[in-house]
C-alpha cells in the first residue's frame, strides 16, 4: 500500500511542531528566562551564538520584533534606513520603524531584493548636518519577495564594509537564514558576518511554533534587552516553546 505524505510548501510558516518536538516541549527543563535562568533558552541562546559567530544573542518571541529592536537600538528618531523596498521591514511590519524608532525607510526599488553597496552608498543623505541621518542598512537574506534569492557573500562584505566606511550600522534580516546556508553549501557565519545585528526566525521552516533569536555585539545585545523588557518580549517559561529544532 502506498501512504501520502502530504507537504505544504505554500509558506515556511506552515510548518507544525513534531511530534517529537510535542513531546520535547512538555519535558524540557525551564526556568524564569527573563533572569537568565531558563536552561533550554540559554543553550538554545549558546547555539545560535556559535551559528552566527556572534558575541552575544537575546531570545525574542518573533522575528518582527527582532527587527524592530534592532531599528531601536541602531537608529536615533530623524534617522534614515537603506533597505530593498520590497523589504520585509519596509512592507509588511505596520511602519514600524518610523512609528517606534522615528526612522524612516529610504528604500532601493530592487525586483530580486538584492542591491550593491554602490546603490547604497547613491542612497545617502549628504550632507548630514543639514539633512536626515542615514545611520542603518538593513538586508534580507533570502529575500521574501525578491523570490528567495540568497544574498552572495561577497555582495554582503562589500555592502557591510561601505557602510561602515560610511559610518552606518549593519543590521540582517535573516527570517530564512538557513535556506540560504543550505542552499549555498555555506556555513550560516558566512553570512553574518560583517553585520551588527542578524537573527534567526525559528518558525519559520524550521517548525517551531514560535520564536526568534537576535545576535550581535556584547553592547548591542545590553541594549536589546532594555527594549525587550520595554516591549513587552521578556520571558518567562520560554524553554518549552522552542525545542527540538536542527540547527546546522
Ligand atoms: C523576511 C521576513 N522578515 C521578517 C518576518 C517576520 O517574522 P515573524 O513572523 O516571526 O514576526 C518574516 C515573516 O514572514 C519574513 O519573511
Amino acid at each position: 500500500m502506498t501512504s501520502v505524505i502530504e507537504i505544504d510548501l505554500v509558506s515556511a510558516t506552515t510548518t507544525r511542531p513534531s511530534a517529537a518536538m510535542l513531546a520535547q516541549m512538555t519535558s524540557a527543563p525551564v526556568g524564569d528566562e527573563q533572569k537568565n535562568e531558563d536552561p533550554t533558552t540559554c543553550a538554545l541562546d549558546e547555539r545560535v551564538a556559535d551559528l552566527f559567530g556572534m558575541e552575544a544573542v537575546v531570545f525574542l518571541p518573533s522575528g518582527t520584533m527582532c527587527n524592530q529592536i534592532s531599528f531601536l537600538v541602531h537608529c536615533r528618531s530623524g534617522d534614515e534606513i537603506v533597505a530593498a523596498a520590497n523589504a520585509h521591514v519596509v512592507a509588511s511590519e505596520g511602519v514600524g520603524a518610523a512609528a517606534l524608532a522615528g526612522a524612516q525607510m529610504r528604500p532601493i526599488e530592487t525586483p530580486t531584493g538584492i542591491f550593491e553597496a554602490a546603490d547604497m552608498v547613491a542612497a545617502l543623505r549628504r550632507p548630514r548636518m543639514r539633512s536626515l541621518r542615514s545611520s542603518t542598512v538593513s538586508v534580507e537574506q533570502t529575500t521574501n519577495r525578491g523570490g528567495g534569492l540568497v544574498w552572495p557573500v561577497e555582495t554582503l562584505s562589500a555592502l557591510t564594509k561601505a557602510a561602515h566606511e560610511n559610518g552606518l550600522a549593519t543590521h540582517m534580516d535573516d527570517a530564512h537564514l538557513l535556506n540560504a546556508a543550505v542552499a549555498s553549501g555555506r556555513p550560516a557565519k558566512d553570512f553574518t558576518a560583517g553585520f551588527d545585528s542578524a537573527w534567526i526566525d525559528l518558525s519559520k521552516g524550521l517548525g517551531c511554533p514560535v520564536g526568534a533569536v537576535l545576535a550581535g555585539f556584547r553592547d548591542f545585545i545590553e541594549a536589546a534587552w532594555v527594549w525587550k523588557h520595554r516591549l513587552g518580549g521578556a520571558l518567562r517559561q520560554s524553554g518549552c516553546w522552542p525545542q527540538q529544532i536542527s540547527l546546522r
